[in-house]
């Protein structure tokens, strides 16, 4: 009689991969981040950064690497449009070579999931000593960044072990939702009810989140008619944009199928181009006031031959007559949309890559944590 142990396994609770368990935690992660944050009367308490000088602040600084940079994409748009806050969002090897101009009084934000990439712990650096007071969001508990930050806010995911970030992203998201309503409230930016609105939508993230997750089965059917492909695009304004960039990187990353990233609205300066009959384009259309422009852009890619996967909020039966697959969202505030929008997303790269036969955990080339320029 012979017991085999696979710790491996055991540790992956049922699921095929470490990635694919951690897209399923994320219900759970985004509670966890949120817990001690968000009071009963929805106020949020961010306190360890109430004696930063948020009102007076000039301007705010993100810096970040990969996926955490992405996030930090997200983070410019809500922070400048809820808080009024004018915002330099780098990418961190970009930034630290490049001479920015920072005056004493500047606040500044670095993204780490691990806390100890070397660009971003070198940005951190250059910001403290030219007089920034740096804010980390992170998610390894006492990793380098936490430790030489000023302030710390930690993503509460847990530990992330597939390469391809997932959780963390989510997380990192939600943290910098609510540093973004923290300060517009500081900077008497937006009115409080507009403020509460948001935050009871914040606290119904993971049970929608949960909910696209049981729908998983339809991207996974849509990743088995596309995982050949050669090229896919990612399109979309705003917010969408810069969730665009994350869906690409997740897909390249795990299935190494090229894949880029547009701003719909920069598609005709070059690559539609590369639009062919039969080419895949993921159009993300959730942003209301974009809603429209994202429709035309996507009559222009149809009319080159592209297949359309769209994704938009629930109830936008419009995008049915264009797109030929729609994924639908559960409705929230259009502010908090990345948080449910790459959840497919990452399913559509995870089933993709599955498809192809990658290692989806250990993705060639790839580490989890670059500590090395
Ligand atoms: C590597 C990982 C990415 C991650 C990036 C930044 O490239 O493969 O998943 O987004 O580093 O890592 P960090 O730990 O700083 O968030």
């Amino acid at each position: 009689y012979h017991v085999t142990w696979d710790i491996e396994a055991a540790e992956k609770g049922g699921f095929e991969h470490f990635m694919l368990k951690e897209i399923h935690e994320q219900p759970k992660a985004l509670r966890d981040t949120m817990a001690s944050r968000i009071a009963h009367d929805l106020s949020i308490n961010l306190h360890d950064l109430d004696d930063i000088d948020i009102e007076k602040a000039g301007k705010l600084f993100i810096v970040a690497c990969g996926t955490a940079y992405h996030a930090g994409v997200v983070g410019k748009y809500l922070i400048e449009r809820m808080a009024r806050l004018p915002v330099e969002v780098d990418i961190a090897s970009e930034f630290r070579y490049r001479q920015p101009i920072i005056s004493k009084g500047d606040l500044a934000i670095v993204i780490s999931q691990s806390g100890e990439t070397a660009d971003t712990l070198a940005a951190l650096r250059e910001l403290k000593r030219q007089g920034a007071t740096v804010i980390a969001i992170a998610n390894v508990v006492g990793s380098t960044i936490t430790r030489e930050a000023n302030k710390v806010l930690y993503t509460w995911a847990g530990p992330e072990i597939a390469v391809a970030s997932t959780k963390a992203y989510t997380t990192q998201l939600l943290v910098i939702t609510m540093i973004a309503l923290y300060m517009a409230k500081r900077r008497g930016a937006m009115k409080q009810r507009n403020i509460d609105d948001i935050v009871s939508d914040i606290i119904k993230l993971p049970d929608k989140a949960q909910s696209i997750l049981n729908g998983k089965e339809a991207v996974q059917h849509y990743a088995a008619q596309h995982f050949s492909a050669h090229s896919i695009f990612f399109i979309g304004r705003g917010l969408d944009y810069a969730l665009a960039m994350e869906g690409s990187l997740k897909l390249k990353e795990i299935s190494y199928i090229h894949s880029e990233a547009y701003a719909a609205g920069e598609l005709k300066h070059g690559t539609i181009a590369l639009i062919e009959p039969g080419t895949l384009v993921v159009a993300l259309a959730t942003q209301p006031e974009l809603f429209d422009k994202m429709l035309s852009n996507i009559k222009e890619v149809k009319a080159r031959g592209a297949v359309v996967m769209a994704v938009v909020q629930e109830g936008n039966t419009a995008i049915e007559d264009v797109a030929d697959y729609v994924i639908y969202l559960p409705d929230t505030s259009s502010w908090l949309v990345p948080m449910l929008g790459v959840i497919p997303l990452q399913l559509f790269a995870y089933y993709t890559a599955l498809y192809k036969g990658c290692d989806v955990d250990k993705p060639r080339n790839l580490a989890k944590s670059v500590t090395v320029e």
